[in-house]
């Protein structure tokens, strides 16, 4: 993962081919600059509005915006019926590729269909607008179908990945007082049923305490037994599957909250992140319109996300059947049977589009390109990237091997919280850079400034900083759910007198004055992609009876992108202090939180470096789980500390 100057210099512009076909031009950046809001008054009409908004942006009450006010939709509507209306009923939405490989292909009208039954029979459970629904699903059509039936009623749901554990499945749920849990009997797991309902059961009798839950709803997807409470527990095939297959949409105002979506912050606690309907669903369809090039009367995409994450409802949800996409969803993971698997389906389906993220483009070239070498992937056309910054070396393999040294590649910057993509080359326009996400797309804002808000000057010399927003942008995040105090706090105080978004990323320009971007600046660790705070894994560390004191880093690692290292303090009278105690340790953390929190090393010392108002020098342990010279040490109370962590 070496990065050098001379990667600057290299740079790939599109063919002319690609240019004279793109859905982007040069001209969207013109018009945006020219008049953003009339910019994105026109991107909204790529939707269906039951009502026009009467104004694009209302910013007076920042850091709230409202966008598209006066304006009513239904963005279900937007993402089905209008597809159907428009005589595309018999196109394929979604191309489901099962782990254990059964297939189910779903048109539009049958989504419909079936969106239609759920929301009939949520209707019939007594849920009205702006209740809350969690969604704790593996990657099945189901699980869209759930959240789009959300949608169609203006119930809020909060998808929680299916790998989380049912303690954070509980604190979800409590937090966003959710009536209903959607979920399955149980999940495929590299050919063996995993059970999932049961996970929802724990979390609904931890500690007994009251929660809001009044209804599981269960999709049989494994045929496992699993436990059963009459009268709350309800199998989808018993009622949804009989409900009606006609509903009529009913329209929200655009600013009606879409979805929650919670990730890590910088404390244990993760924050729901807060959606609305209308600003979110123009830049969802704008960007994957624009970014991925996507022609809905051509293309196959896939997108490899998990639903549980924002990329899944952005870009495999919303975004893509805003567009009338149609794409292949595969529920398992890359190597089962074996490391074919991702080749074989974009074989098999013709995929033209593909969007995964960095860590698995370095998984596939540690198993070797002989692998999709025996595959015809010349369909492919264009390949994007996401979650993490890819290396320059991981990029040019992507698009020499993968996309046969032709395909553009789109490095796409964006968050939980922004919503929607906002720095990344457009197709056809853009010379891109091997590691470069290059310039905020038409209609965003953003600069690299220093600690006081002063813009960084790139020259002869490249220049870094911090990542802020200078501008609201339709799909932004309007708040956490609950806790605004601390919306205000994490993201628009450190920029206060500027009225910026703190993006939490550092960034830099180079001597073209494009953005690249370095990674989190904060306490949060960035694993294949996920988003984990060290303040999570250590109380769940601490959680445990022999540790005394946790400190969390994220460690350079080649494949992950960082791995999670931890240094612990243990009690007194922790008996065991060997390599059985730390197996333990990392089962607490996978079980409290999710295996993907699972501790990469866990090194058992006798102190922790710290300054002098008792804050734990993250940089330094990072140097020493990176193995590095230590840093700057002079602002701690004991600088032998590492002699000590060294004979520890
Ligand atoms: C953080 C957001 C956006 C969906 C997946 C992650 C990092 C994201 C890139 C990229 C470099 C990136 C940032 C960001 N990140 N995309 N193209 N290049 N870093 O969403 O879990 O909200 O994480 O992921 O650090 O702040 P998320």
């Amino acid at each position: 993962m070496t990065e050098t100057n001379a990667d600057h210099n290299d740079s790939y512009p599109p063919t002319t081919e690609f240019a004279a076909a793109a859905n982007a031009d040069v001209s969207l950046y013109e018009r945006a600059a020219a008049d953003r809001e009339g910019f994105w008054a026109e991107q909204a009409q790529r939707l269906h509005w039951h009502q026009p908004f009467t104004q694009v942006l209302d910013w007076t009450d920042a850091p709230v915006a409202t966008w598209f006010g006066g304006g009513q939709l239904n963005v279900a509507y937007n993402c089905l019926d209008r597809h159907v209306i428009d005589g595309h009923g018999d196109q394929v939405a979604i191309h489901f590729e099962g782990e254990p490989g059964d297939t189910r292909a779903l048109t539009y009208a049958e989504l419909l269909a079936e969106v239609s039954r759920a929301a009939n029979y949520l209707t019939q459970l007594g849920l009205v607008a702006g209740d809350r629904v969690a969604i704790y699903m593996p990657m099945i059509p189901e699980a869209i179908i759930a959240i789009l039936a959300c949608a169609r009623l203006g119930l809020t749901h909060s998808v929680v990945f299916a790998g989380f554990s049912p303690t954070a499945l509980r604190q979800r749920i409590d937090d966003a007082q959710a009536r209903l849990v959607i979920t399955t009997d149980g999940q495929w797991r590299r050919g063996t049923p995993a059970p999932l309902k049961d996970a929802v059961d724990q979390a609904l009798t931890t500690d007994d305490a009251p929660h809001t839950v009044e209804h599981v709803l269960v999709v049989r997807r494994t045929g496992i037994e699993v436990p059963w409470t009459e009268n709350r527990d309800l199998w989808w095939h018993d009622t949804i599957a009989h409900a009606s297959p006609t509903h009529q949409a009913q329209p929200f105002d655009a600013e009606h909250p879409l979805f929650i979506l919670y990730t890590s912050g910088t404390t244990g606690k993760p924050k729901g992140i807060l959606h609305t309907s209308g600003g979110y669903l123009t830049q969802t369809s704008y960007t994957h319109h624009t970014v991925f090039d996507h022609k809905p009367d051509t293309d196959i995409y896939w997108c490899t996300a998990d639903i549980g994450w924002i990329t899944g409802h952005s870009y495999i949800v919303y975004g893509p059947l805003s567009n009338r996409v149609t794409q292949v969803v595969y529920e398992g993971t890359p190597n089962f049977p074996d490391e074919h698997r991702h080749f074989q389906i974009i074989e098999k389906y013709g995929v033209t589009l593909y969007y995964t993220a960095p860590t698995l483009i370095r998984t596939f070239m540690k198993w070797g390109r002989q692998i999709p070498d025996t595959h015809d992937l010349t369909s492919l056309r264009l390949l994007g990237s996401v979650g993490e910054p890819i290396n320059p070396e991981a990029w040019r393999w992507y698009r020499d091997v993968i996309g046969a040294g032709t395909t553009p590649i789109v490095d796409t910057w964006w968050q939980t919280e922004t919503g929607a993509i906002m720095i990344s080359p457009l197709p056809g326009v853009t010379a891109t850079k091997p590691g470069a996400a290059m310039t905020p797309l038409p209609g965003i804002s953003a600069q690299v400034v220093d600690e006081e808000g002063t813009p960084v000057r790139h020259g002869e010399t490249e220049a870094n900083g911090y990542l802020v927003l200078d501008q609201p942008w339709p799909s932004m995040l309007r708040g956490i759910w609950g806790d605004m105090d601390r919306y205000r706090e994490t993201y628009w105080t450190r920029y206060a007198d500027q009225g910026w978004y703190f993006a939490g990323d550092g960034a830099k320009l180079d001597t073209d004055g494009d953005l690249w971007i370095l990674g989190r600046v904060d306490d949060v660790m960035n694993i294949s992609g996920h988003r984990i705070s060290t303040a999570e894994v250590e109380s769940a560390l601490v959680a445990h009876p022999a540790v005394a004191e946790a400190a969390v880093v994220g460690a350079t690692d080649p494949t992950t992108g960082q791995g999670i290292v931890a240094f612990v303090i243990l009690t007194a009278d922790a008996t065991d202090t060997g390599q059985a105690l730390i197996t333990e340790l990392k089962a607490q953390v996978s079980t409290q939180i999710s295996p993907i929190a699972r501790p990469r090393d866990i090194h058992i010392v006798p102190e922790l470096p710290k300054t002098r108002s008792g804050k734990i020098m993250r940089r330094l342990l990072r140097d020493v789980a990176e193995g590095r010279q230590l840093g700057d040490t002079s602002t701690l109370v004991d600088p032998t500390v590492f002699e000590s962590i060294a004979r520890g």
